[in-house]
């Protein structure tokens, strides 16, 4: 048995050492032929880094048109948008008022009472359809039109203490 295994390890560190000495004689005309590949491929490669980067750029400019988030900085007259004032605490939302209108956009003004929370609007399937962040001593500015009525839910987005999971309130869309 033992001799077998012997014989087995002998031929198998002969095949291993027949290989080595195989790609070391072989390797002096894969050198040879090296600058040809180098050539050929090169040349593949920067074919394929044009196609990738028209390849990105077309997916990214068919899939963000239109744009999915509301231009923030766009200033609307009194008449044309909601105003809608949320202040975060541990662990409640207070918001004033609770009920907005589709079709018509809505400027939420978010500010943390207390620390860091995050304000996330989720439509009936609890799809996030806009958020921002509520941090104490700042207010974010966040503009969004609801396409459906329904009820909204209002959800913290960032842990913010023991009953983070408990921050939850609802807003009205007519
Ligand atoms: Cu507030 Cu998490």
């Amino acid at each position: 048995m033992i001799s077998t295994v012997y014989a087995i390890s002998l031929a198998g560190m002969a095949f291993i050492a027949a290989v080595f000495i195989f790609v070391i004689k072989n390797s002096k005309e894969v050198e040879a032929d090296y600058p040809s590949v180098i050539q050929k491929w090169y040349g593949v490669r920067g074919k394929w880094f044009i196609f990738l980067a028209i390849l990105g750029i077309t997916v990214t400019f068919l899939s963000t048109s239109p744009y999915p988030i509301a231009d923030q900085e766009k200033t609307y007259e009194d008449n044309e948008h909601q105003v809608v004032k949320v202040g975060a605490h541990q662990w409640y939302w207070t918001m004033v008022p609770n009920t907005v209108e589709s079709g018509k956009p809505v400027a939420f003004y978010v500010t943390g009472e207390d620390v860091n929370h995050g304000f996330g609007v989720y439509d009936d399937n609890l799809t996030l359809v806009a958020q921002t962040q509520a941090m104490p001593g700042y207010t974010n500015k966040l503009i969004h039109t609801f396409d459906k009525p329904g009820k909204y839910k209002i959800l913290c987005l960032e842990y913010c203490g023991l009953a983070h999971h408990a921050m939850i309130t609802e807003l009205t869309v007519n």
